[in-house]
């Protein structure tokens, strides 16, 4: 049985779970994301342990050179040893380089995966998605969040890598050369880690913080530029000005204190650095005066001290890098998780009324953190006739509609397209048989050929000619002659270039294109002149004889010609009997609310 309980969709509910991840866990959860890398990566790898080799080598050749060859002034052993320093120091420099070039295309390649995951995930997503969230803030995530991750992979992973290896080389090596002078140079590290361990949780909050507060003000941004015309039609300008800065000052606050935590590292590690060599300095000397330790073991003890320390004050950036990779993908993670409810479910077959197109058995509906519009509602639409549904204002006949669309799933009860479950049909089948012209049509970019064909795969390939042969056979080319140029006129969203009756003509050729057996008006002509609506109607006369219409209309005059009319109000869907008893629904409604 199909779960119906609505799904809330709402992000960012994580924010304090996230907190705990340890670095495994953190590990874990970013090197699925390098699939298909391993190559690459290994070879990063390996030259990375080669460039850290290379660092580790220095200070004992270093040393040696001291004690063996200038101490008893031997000029070509030293000359020799200079060679071989300079040899090692060149193998270094080159496998970082490789290091970084084949790390910056890894990162590449993962920035460019997760935002084709993150977008293929946004298409599959319902409605309700989109209405719970800001657009502005899926924006940020796809934009901002996942180049924390490229920036984790191109600079960060390899360094983190490589400094391990050197510390626990330069560790090793310090132990080995004098374990007392060895524990004493890393007794400041053992505080510097206890520190970092304590503090973490902090800084991975604000910068998660951080993040978000980047995203809102993204999402503040793209509402006032898509409702400018609102702003300034009611002079507003103050109030968005307003809101945009509190965002941004929010947002202001939060990088200023995620740039704290995140440089708060550098100067306990500098310290912890300064301290040890400290330590190594005046014991050495002490272990000299006793004939214990050579000059050159000090010089090489002090070079490994730094080969030990100065990873690990990088590795206080690298921790901050790896806490803003983390924080991303949490958020990205947040979106890429959900499970679309719109899936296809299967059902057993087809209890078939060969009447019944359409039909609600108790559907009941909720909008995810809204409220019921729709509480026991029973529905059937046979073939060929015409419906209308009238109801005040906010009545529920868009929502209506919106579930006979599947645009969202009932939250109780069924709805049956042709006798089986409509949730059990593909979403090319269901857009097949369902035309839906919905109350704010959307067009897209391009000319109105192209947003008559959208996603439509009959007339996917066609000219122009054939296209107009096509919709001369409807009776459809007597709208398209409302446009000038025809086909080729140029539709852009963000401009008023088209307005929204000529909008709705558009949506009406695109939904009639595709001979659906279900056609759903839903206030398709509120916008359009008495003449043209009109033309309209005879149209939709001319359709094949099957085809059902659900007509939403104020405008009474529209649905003269409906075969039923239904009132949508208060959770119910009534049948209204004739125009006048309709009419007479919706004056009572007025003067009883
Ligand atoms: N996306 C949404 N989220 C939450 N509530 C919603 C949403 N869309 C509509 N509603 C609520 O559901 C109720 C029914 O809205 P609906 O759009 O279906 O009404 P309508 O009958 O089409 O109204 P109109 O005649 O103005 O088009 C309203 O109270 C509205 O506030
Ligand atoms: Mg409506």
């Amino acid at each position: 049985m199909p779960n119906n309980a609505p799904t809330n969709y709402s992000l960012k509910k994580t924010d304090a779970a996230s907190e705990k991840t340890t670095l495994l866990q953190a590990i874990k959860k970013l090197l699925p994301l390098m699939k298909g890398e391993g190559r690459n990566a290994s070879f990063a790898f390996v030259a990375i342990l080669l460039s850290s080799l290379s660092s580790l080598l220095a200070p004992i050749i270093i040393g040696r050179a001291v004690d063996s060859y200038i101490a008893v002034k031997n000029f070509g052993g030293l000359m020799h040893a200079t060679e071989l320093l300079l040899a090692i120091y060149l193998v270094g420099l080159a496998a970082q380089y490789y290091q970084t070039i084949t790390m910056g295309g890894v990162g590449r390649r993962v920035l460019y995966n997760l935002r084709n995951a993150l977008f293929t995930k946004l298409q599959e997503l319902p409605v309700a998605f989109f209405n719970q969230n800001k657009a502005g803030d899926l924006i940020s995530r796809i934009n901002n969040d996942t180049d924390k991750l490229n920036q984790f992979f191109a600079q960060a992973l390899m360094q983190f890598l490589g400094n391990i290896f050197l510390i626990f080389g330069a560790g090793i090596f310090l132990l080995v050369l004098n374990i007392k002078l060895g524990l004493a140079a890393l007794v400041p590290a053992v505080l510097v880690l206890g520190i970092t361990q304590l503090i973490s949780p902090w800084v991975k909050r604000v910068t998660l913080v951080s993040l978000r507060t980047l995203g809102n003000m993204s999402a503040e941004v793209s509402e006032s530029l898509s409702n400018f015309r609102v702003i300034a039609a009611f002079n507003r300008l103050d109030y968005f000005t307003e809101k945009f800065n509190e965002a941004n000052q929010t947002n202001y606050r939060a990088a200023v204190a995620a740039g704290i935590a995140q440089n708060v590292f550098t100067p306990i590690y500098t310290f912890a650095s300064t301290l040890a060599q400290l330590i190594v300095v005046s014991y050495g000397i002490y272990l000299i005066s006793h004939g214990v330790l050579t000059l050159g073991l000090l010089i090489g003890f002090l070079l490994y001290a730094n080969s030990f320390y100065q990873p690990l004050r990088q590795l206080a950036a690298i921790w901050s890098s790896l806490q803003l990779a983390i924080a991303a993908l949490d958020r990205i993670g947040e979106v890429l998780n959900l499970k679309s409810n719109v899936g296809v479910v299967s059902t057993s077959g087809a209890t078939a009324d060969s009447r019944s197109i359409l039909a609600f058995e108790d559907v009941g509906f909720t909008y995810p953190e809204g409220k019921e519009v729709l509480h026991n509602a029973t529905l059937n639409l046979d073939k060929g006739k015409t419906y209308a549904l009238v109801g005040p204002t906010g009545g529920g006949k868009t929502t209506t509609a919106s579930l006979m669309a599947r645009l969202f799933d009932p939250t109780k009860g069924t709805i049956t397209l042709l006798g089986r479950d409509l949730r059990s049909y593909t979403p090319e089948e269901r857009a097949q048989k369902i035309g839906f012209i919905p109350q704010e049509p959307f067009l897209f970019t391009g000319t109105i050929g192209d947003n008559i064909i959208y996603s439509n795969a009959t007339y996917a390939g066609y000219t122009n000619e054939q296209l107009l042969e096509a919709l001369k056979r409807q009776g459809l080319e007597k709208l398209l002659g409302r446009f000038e140029q025809g086909l080729d006129t140029k539709v852009t969203t963000s401009s008023d270039a088209i307005s929204l009756g000529q909008k709705q003509l558009i949506a009406f050729m695109r939904a009639v294109l595709r001979e659906p057996e279900l056609l759903i008006l839903d206030e398709a002509t509120a916008n359009i002149d008495t003449v043209t609506e009109q033309l309209l109607e005879e149209i939709l006369k001319k359709l094949p004889k099957e085809t059902t219409r659900v007509i939403i209309a104020h405008r009474l005059n529209t649905i003269e010609n409906a075969d039923e009319i239904f009132f949508v109000n208060g959770g119910e869907i009534t049948p209204a009997g004739d125009l006048e008893h309709a009419v007479e629904m919706l004056l009572h409604q007025k003067r009883g609310s």
